[in-house]
């Protein structure tokens, strides 16, 4: 009578837990098929992704080749001489305003002698490096004096040793691009790359670039495989872009502006990131932003993985931490222009100036741009009266894009109160809040959103993670504390999808030699990448979303926290999928009884579970899978399920109903 499960999990019949046999009381959970609450919109469960911890230069923007056109504040950053008894130096040049965008290139001028001259760069701590892959070169590359110049193009591991590398020739008095390739014979996480430059002369450099040719989707200059997938296994409702405070800069100049970020990457003028000295203790003086994850390729992105576009734009305020700078209003237009501009870009004809930008760039259909995000985290009259100056303008040329307005960096509080009062007088379609709280505080507010009004503003809880007790590693703050916490408060999202529409994690990514913030939902490092407890629970919920909200009721009410139990449901009406959520935060096993009316149920399920050793457990690069959902089977006798929920534990119990009643 009695199955032992792979998981740990031990199925009984109803009688054993009701006759109370191992001394624990039963709860009795009815579960409601065929009375819906409330629809689960498609884009329930999002990401959020920001430049941060290098997570586009250096993380999912595949570009080896760190301040590849020599535009950092030093434009000799990431690069140094390379001489083995030959002559040369480096000269940083500049030649706007031929260029404006893209100013700088080196000048190197060899004279090698016997020996040779050349330069090598260090990548972003390293260039993760696969045997028998193919990696593709490229450089702008001008003669200025000799002839018969050549570049040896070397892949050096971490003893010098060559790994790879081919050879360009051919220069010429005018700048021109050279493309070559070349295969690894080595796996290396931290090589550098030469170049070597052999002959005498002087050659100009820029734009000196190295991709994997394994991209996502293969596309040439693309972004990695491996962290895409991971994203595109959330199957993510939408894609919020770019940020997070790097939407606001420290200063206004420092602000994110779309329009430097499209067209071609040669084009695209690079800023410093404004997370490169933000973190006192973490400082990044070598990050910067170069753009070649634009938001043309942030629509790609959300477009290859079926999620909705949600750019978030500059209000004409800066970071309220930072400069606190603010655009008077009556110069506010160049920033609402930005958002009507770029919904032409994601929507427009190709005959139109900015559709026919997207369409030059190899995507002639729209991207059904359905949001826009007026600033990130303003507060205060400042953010109101410039966020309705934009709602103005866009509600009248675009009815069709739903707004989202910010609601301040804060839970609760003065500056979050006073959002939602004067944007309860005005008109966003979603109000964005923000929360990074301790572990403890995720599990009393799983009723957060149960008395928020039906029928107002829909929310997106657009940030939010668990902030525990910190640690030496760097994913170690990515605890199964954390992780379960945020698990028993998003029973309380969904039960409530009626109000909240949009929900993301955030950060989202983070480079394990090279963050500035923690925790965050996925990491990874040169060449690998892996989920942390947290990006398990969201995967819990994304993966098995559902259409319909359904009751789940301990004696008529939510289980939201009494007893340490939460869950939710609903049901998938396409595929006829029950999918519920049960999240045991207590020490104890916890008996459980479903009880599942409304329809007639296959007669097997599953039952997805994630738990770990100890509540500050973590997944690390030498242990990705510590913390990993295990599924069993289960069997069902006349909707009644009995379970036996493990300490700790975050359950997905996954089940088939034939009909509805
Ligand atoms: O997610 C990291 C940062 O947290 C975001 O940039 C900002 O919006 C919030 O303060």
């Amino acid at each position: 009578m009695r199955k032992i499960l792979k998981s740990g999990l031990i199925l009984l019949p109803a009688f054993v837990f009701l006759t109370g046999v191992i001394g624990q009381q039963v709860g009795e959970v009815s579960v409601i098929l065929n009375k819906p609450v409330a629809e689960v919109q498609p884009t329930m469960w999002g990401v959020f992704f920001e430049d941060i911890n290098f997570a586009a230069d250096g993380g999912i923007y595949a570009e080896l080749v760190k301040n590849r056109s020599f535009e950092f504040t030093y434009p000799l950053t990431g690069w140094r001489q390379d001489r083995d008894n030959g002559r040369g130096r480096l000269v940083p040049s500049f030649y706007s305003p031929a260029r404006p965008s893209n100013p700088h290139y080196v000048s190197v001028v060899v004279d090698p002698g016997k020996g040779t001259f050349g330069l090598i760069n260090e990548g972003f701590r390293g260039m993760g490096i696969k045997k028998d892959n193919q990696y593709n070169f490229s450089v702008f590359a001008k003669l200025t004096s000799g002839s018969g110049l050549k570049m040896n193009i070397e892949l050096l591991d971490q003893n010098g040793d060559v790994i790879g590398g081919t050879m360009i020739e051919g220069f010429s008095g005018s700048w021109k691009k050279f493309d070559t390739a070349f295969t690894a014979t080595r796996t290396e996480s931290r090589a550098t790359l030469r170049l070597v430059i052999t002959g005498k002369g002087t050659i100009d450099i820029d734009m000196v670039s190295l991709f994997p040719s394994d991209t996502w989707k293969d596309r040439t200059g693309g972004l990695r495989k491996d962290i895409v997938e991971m994203i595109a296994a959330l199957k993510p409702g939408f894609v919020r872009f770019p940020g997070g405070c790097i939407v606001e800069g420290r200063t206004i100049e420092n602000r994110y502006q779309w329009k430097n970020t499209v067209g071609p990457v040669e084009e695209r003028s690079m800023i410093i990131n404004r997370w490169n000295m933000e973190m006192r203790n973490r400082q990044a003086p070598d990050y910067f932003q170069s753009f070649g994850l634009g938001f043309y390729e942030y629509f790609l992105l959300s477009e290859d993985i079926g999620a909705e576009p949600l750019p978030i734009l500059n209000c004409g305020m800066s970071c309220q931490y930072n400069a606190a700078e603010v655009v008077p209003l009556d110069e506010l237009d160049p920033y609402i222009q930005d958002a009507l501009d770029l919904i032409e870009f994601a929507n427009g004809a190709p005959t139109t100036r900015w559709g026919g930008l997207r369409a030059s760039m190899g995507h002639p259909g729209p991207f059904n741009l359905k949001y826009v995000g007026i600033g990130n985290e303003q507060w205060d009259e400042q953010y109101i009266e410039r966020y309705r100056e934009f709602e103005k303008v866009l509600n009248q040329k675009h009815p069709e894009i739903r707004i989202v307005s910010g609601s301040g960096p804060s839970a609760s509080g003065v500056y979050f109160d006073y959002a939602w009062a004067e944007l309860k007088k005005l008109n966003p379609a979603l109000i964005d809040e923000h929360y990074y709280m301790p572990p403890e505080w995720f599990q009393s507010n799983a009723s957060r959103y149960d008395n928020y009004d039906r029928k107002g503003i829909k929310v997106f809880a657009g940030e939010y993670a668990a902030h525990g007790k910190d640690a030496e590693a760097p994913e170690s703050r990515n605890t199964w504390l954390s992780a379960l916490s945020e698990a028993a408060f998003m029973t309380g999202l969904e039960r409530n999808a009626e109000v909240v529409h949009m929900a993301s994690y955030a950060p989202l990514l983070a480079h394990i030699d090279a963050w500035q913030w923690r925790p965050d939902l996925i990491w990874f490092d040169n060449l690998k990448t892996f989920g942390t407890p947290n990006y398990y629970v969201q995967k819990m919920f994304s993966t098995h979303r559902g259409t319909n909200v359904i009751p789940v009721l301990q004696s008529g009410k939510p289980l939201a926290g009494a007893d340490s139990l939460y869950a939710s449901g609903t049901i998938e009406k396409n595929s006829s999928g029950v999918y519920i959520k049960l999240i045991n935060t207590s020490s104890k096993v916890k008996p459980v009884l479903l009880n599942i009316t409304g329809a007639s149920l296959e007669k097997t399920g599953e039952i997805s579970v994630l738990r770990a050793g100890g509540l500050y457990d973590y997944n690390s690069a030498s242990d990705p899978e510590h913390i990993f959902p295990s599924t069993d089977s289960l069997a069902l006798t006349g909707g009644k399920l009995n379970l036996k929920l493990e300490p700790h534990s975050a359950n997905v119990v996954i089940l088939k109903y034939k009909r509805l009643k």
